[in-house]
């Protein structure tokens, strides 16, 4: 292999999440200004690509009540990236809005402004969004049903991105009727980056036609590598080449010098992120019934749960008729491992693969055969303590990175250059719904 495959980072400012530690000393705010320009600059430190911000318009319920299991707060992420573009200089800025809720036209222009200001470093993460709630804030209200949500984002993205082209753009469409003259110039980096999360067949096919960078849920290599061959696939589909679609798993670090040093802070941040009160409350997502009078340190309810009708965007965890299976399930593993609630639930919730622990340069080991093997282009890391979760990370993983040769030395430039990305101007078209994809004979 000529070149070495490189890999690059993003930090993913959660916001309302079950994961961000918030109680312990070492915290600061969800919401000041100051912990988001702290990780921003700390990210740009260490030459990330890209500061990432989620979106969640209404807090998570349960049973009626807000979710116990969430950190809430979460600012506009367009807001706060504006004022983050003002205090750095290299870093991406990433957005995620969803489509089922906003306008072609008004986000355009929105992201278009961030992506002047910040001259080439917007990018905007299509999500459709699967919280039922969500629908509730708006005049629409309601809520999409699965298909819908990924052929109206298509409409909406490709409306989006006709704007963005430049010209007089007169769309006609299932959901919009949009006559659109642009107000704004090109960026540098001509266009502002294209993400998407979302994994049903329907959401990856929509990856492949129409984005630049997947922020994906696929962690552990042979899943990654999994995912990254059916992606290739899609992309070829869809009249792409092969990894013309970048990959960046969503990811957890919990290093240190030592192997031992890690395992123990690994525990720690087990210990702090679940304790009594939130494996409770993650049980009753799938017990469908209140467990206040549970105690979370003895074993699983040895009482069914309650089988809910709702979905899982309602918060309900088990579907329909596998409830008492599952459950039942549960209880048996629980009790095979000898393990209560709150170590059961601390099992569960985080799945070990999302998670790198072990020291520096252990790490550093199993990321160089994440680049070997092309499983991915990076990671999207979720630091479970705001603003300083990604310290260690860019003073002593980076830099063993670099000496690996599979991370970058300097910014590129604009934040599609930083990703490696180049603009391919027939699948522009394409992607614009302008020029149909000629499927090659096989
Ligand atoms: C890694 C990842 C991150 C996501 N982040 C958000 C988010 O911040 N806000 C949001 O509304 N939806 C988010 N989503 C959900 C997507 O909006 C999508 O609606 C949901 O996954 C359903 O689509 P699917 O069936 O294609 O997966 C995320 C999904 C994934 C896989």
């Amino acid at each position: 292999m000529s070149t070495q495959h490189q890999l690059r980072f993003g930090v993913f400012f959660q916001g309302v999440n079950s994961s961000t530690i918030w109680r312990s000393e070492a915290s600061g705010s969800q919401t000041d200004f100051s912990s988001f320009r702290r990780l921003a600059q700390t990210a740009e430190r260490g030459l990330f690509s890209a500061f990432f911000l989620g979106e969640g318009l209404r807090l998570r319920e349960h049973l009626g009540r807000i979710h116990e299991l969430d950190v809430a707060g979460r600012p506009d992420a367009q807001t706060m990236l504006a004022a983050l573009a003002a205090v750095t200089s290299n870093i991406g800025l990433v957005a995620t809005q969803n489509t089922t809720y906003n306008d072609p036209a008004d986000l355009a222009r929105r992201l278009a402004s961030l992506d002047l200001i910040s001259q080439g470093r917007a990018a905007w993460n299509v999500v459709t969004t699967h919280n039922a709630w969500t629908g509730e804030n708006f005049r629409r209200g309601g809520y999409l049903e699965h298909s819908q949500r990924y052929t109206h984002a298509e409409e909406f993205v490709q409306t989006v991105r006709r704007i963005w082209a430049g010209g007089p753009v007169h769309h006609r469409g299932e959901h919009y009727t949009v006559d659109y003259t642009g107000t704004l110039p090109a960026s540098t980096q001509q266009r502002p980056v294209l993400f998407q999360a979302g994994d049903s067949a329907e959401g990856r096919d929509f990856a492949a036609r129409q984005t630049d960078v997947i922020f994906s849920a696929h962690v552990g290599l042979q899943d990654a590598l999994d995912f990254r061959q059916d992606i290739n696939q899609r992309s070829v589909n869809a009249g792409r080449s092969p990894y013309a679609v970048k990959i960046m798993p969503s990811a957890e670090f919990i290093i240190d010098q030592t192997p031992e040093a890690a395992a123990e802070k690994h525990r720690w941040v087990r210990e702090q992120q679940i304790g009594p009160q939130q494996a409770l409350a993650y049980l009753e997502q799938f017990w469908g019934t209140r467990l206040e009078d549970v105690d979370p340190y003895g074993p699983l309810p040895d009482f069914d749960p309650v089988v809910q009708r709702s979905s899982v965007t309602r918060g309900s965890g088990f579907q329909g008729a596998k409830t008492l299976e599952l459950a039942a399930s549960w209880r048996a593993e629980a009790r095979a491992k000898g393990q209560n609630i709150i170590q059961f639930v601390r099992g569960r919730s985080h799945r070990p693969e999302h998670t790198f622990t072990g020291s520096y340069d252990q790490v550093a080991e199993r990321l160089a055969d994440y680049a070997r093997q092309r499983a991915v282009d990076g990671f999207n890391i979720s630091p479970w303590l705001i603003p300083t979760g990604i310290d260690d990370i860019v003073n002593h993983l980076v830099p063993r990175l670099q000496e690996r040769g599979i991370y970058p030395q300097s910014y590129a430039g604009t934040l599609r250059e930083n990703l490696g990305l180049t603009i391919d101007h027939d699948h522009e078209l394409h992607a614009q719904g302008l020029l149909p994809v000629e499927q090659e004979a096989s």
